[in-house]
């Protein structure tokens, strides 16, 4: 049985995730791991995300925030922790880059890159603000994009055309601690990653993924072949806050100040939270490198990553790079099969921002509406071929439309009918007639649609598939009319009941990867199992006649005018 491995890519630990930054990696990575445990068997899924403790973006937020970086970052890792949870993010691990784990395993892998003579050091050029009388490294420093002319490019990446930069490659630089352009170049020495030396080999991989979406494709053989994507590059810094850079166990001359390079550090992350995750359950270390290493039992492994379009570069060049680097001799990691990559979601006329502090964040859309109103959303508006936009408009149609009058009303109305005419226990007696299995026939070939869009990541039509396999069922319900039929045929309308009692128990589970919470809460109501159907016959006679329920309450309610026009208003303006 093959297993799957799932990453998200691992968020900044600077300062709560927007709704852009959670639909634009954890909550798709999200659904994909609670669709394939409920297939394959928890056992053989494992769930993998992360903080992305290092560099300048913690380092800027801790400084802004009046903190030791260490503290900040322990503060925020509960912050975003919580967060998770409160949105149900089914993390088997939920890490730290700043662990030990990590510390020992990115100091292995530049140990391993460095045998295999991939490692060169190198002087750089770096910027030096004589006005903050220190280096700019990174997001220190902001810029022109010499790519593509947006003018807030920062120095390791311009968001705008995710560009992968160097400090230096910026026109008109400042500085992001203090806005000084009094800049000057210095030379100091780093250690460079010989990535130009592997891009045949990293070509002919990428060549391999004939199945990968094409946003993921197209931007790896953009930098790969544009020749400066794969230019070597430095993978340490002059910062103290990150992972000091050794070889392997030995210290590294010359480098006794310096750190890795966030860059270098976080994907390796991935790696290190599975072992936070064995470490945290007393396995040893077997238990994680199954995961992750082909000769010690990963080659039945699928690892599937989740991320943003401007993490791609980093994903399907960087970070290959250090593995395929790594991989000679005995070492044999195992590389990623699938990524799935997303483009922005805005946010009503505007964007959402971390730095400006618009739209919605995770822990304001929460205190407003429970997790699976804004699961449901956000995942049936997935940015998945182009980027899409957040309204309240739509949102407040789509889930009075979706959740409470098309999913809501007919549990409503089925389970009210049902008590009101048999009592809280599925009806026993009468038999579907040929209209009735019909619709069962219908529906099995939706519910096919359905997982076949679910196992390759189709998210937006797997969403509209399960919006309509919702619907079928009030449609049913409107052409089989148990309460006519109740009056010239009882027996039938109880036949009818039954199914549609059953309907719900599917339901929750087919629906379970979108809104965990309205599943389970139907899932109870139904004094029901789980189980995923592999043969419909059986998921709809899984409640017999005889079997007791209740009437759940209050699914879904519907958002008002007024709250819309309230929430559009209050959080029209910036974040504190
Ligand atoms: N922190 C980065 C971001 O939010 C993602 C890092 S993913 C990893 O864009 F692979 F580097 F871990
Ligand atoms: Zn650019």
């Amino acid at each position: 049985m093959a297993r799957i491995l799932i990453t998200s890519a691992i968020p900044y630990i600077n300062g709560i995730k927007h709704l852009g930054n959670l639909i634009g990696s954890q909550l798709p990575a999200d659904l994909y791991a609670r669709f394939m445990r409920a297939r394959i068997g928890e056992e053989n899924v494992l769930f993998i995300c992360a903080t992305d403790e290092h560099g300048t973006p913690a380092e800027l937020a801790a400084a802004k925030a009046g903190k030791p970086v260490a503290d900040y970052c322990a503060e925020m890792w509960q912050v975003q922790k919580d967060l998770s949870d409160g949105f149900r993010l089914s993390f088997d691990k939920f890490g730290r880059s700043s662990s030990p784990q990590n510390h020992k395993l990115t100091q292995y892998f530049a140990g391993k890159l460095a045998e295999n003579d991939l490692i060169e050091e190198q002087s750089e050029k770096q910027v030096y603000s004589n006005a903050d009388d220190r280096f700019l490294p990174d997001r220190y420093i902001e810029g022109i994009c010499p790519n593509c002319g947006y003018d807030r490019a920062r120095g390791d990446q311009c968001e705008n055309c995710t560009k992968p930069l160097d400090p230096t490659d910026l026109i008109e630089p400042r500085s992001a601690i203090s806005g000084s352009t009094d800049l000057e170049v210095r030379e100091t020495k780093h250690l460079y990653l010989r990535q130009s030396q592997m891009r045949d080999k990293l070509d002919a991989w990428i060549d391999g993924k004939k199945d990968w979406p094409i946003l993921t494709t197209s931007i790896a053989k953009k930098w790969l072949h544009d020749g400066d994507g794969l230019q070597d590059r430095g993978i340490t810094r002059d910062l103290d806050w990150g992972v000091p850079v050794k070889n392997g166990e030995e210290p590294w001359p010359g480098m006794e100040s310096k750190v890795f390079y966030v860059w270098f550090d976080a994907p390796i992350e991935y790696i290190a939270a599975t072992k936070e995750w064995s470490d945290g359950k007393g396995l040893d270390d077997s238990a994680w490198r199954r995961w992750w290493r082909n000769d010690e039992g990963a080659q039945d492994v699928r690892y599937v990553q989740f991320m943003g379009k401007d993490n791609v570069p980093f994903h399907t060049l960087s970070f290959p790079a250090t593995l395929i680097g790594a991989n000679n001799g005995e070492d044999k990691w195992h590389l990623v099969d699938y990524i799935k990559s997303f483009n922005y979601l805005n946010y009503d006329g505007g964007q959402f921002s971390t730095s400006q502090g618009g739209g919605v964040f995770m822990d304001q859309a929460l205190s407003i509406l429970p997790s699976d109103y804004w699961r449901w959303w956000l995942l049936s508006h997935v940015p998945e071929n182009s980027d899409s936009e957040f309204t309240w408009e739509n949102f407040q149609a789509s889930v009075n439309k979706d959740l409470a009058d098309v999913l809501g009303n007919f549990v409503s109305r089925v389970t009210k009918f049902c008590r009101s005419k048999f009592g809280e226990v599925v009806p026993k007696g009468g038999e579907l007639n040929e209209q009735d299995k019909q619709f069962t026939t219908t529906l099995s070939a939706s519910v096919d649609l359905y997982i076949g869009y679910m196992e390759n990541i189709e998210i937006r039509k797997a969403a509209s598939t399960l919006r309509y396999i919702w619907a079928l069922g009030n449609e049913y319900l409107q052409s089989a009319a148990p309460w006519a039929e109740y009056k010239e045929d009882p027996a039938h309308a109880a036949a009818i009941i039954r199914l549609s009692l059953n309907l719900i128990r599917l339901y929750a589970v087919l629906s379970e990867p979108f809104i965990p919470d309205a599943s389970a809460a139907l899932m109870n109501a139904m004094k029901a199992e789980g189980g995923w159907p592999n043969d419909m016959g059986a998921a709809l006679t899984a409640l017999p006649g005889g079997h007791a329920f209740d009437v759940p309450e209050n699914l879904f309610r519907k958002i008002t005018d007024d709250e819309r026009e309230e929430w559009q208003a209050r959080f029209a303006g910036k974040r504190d």
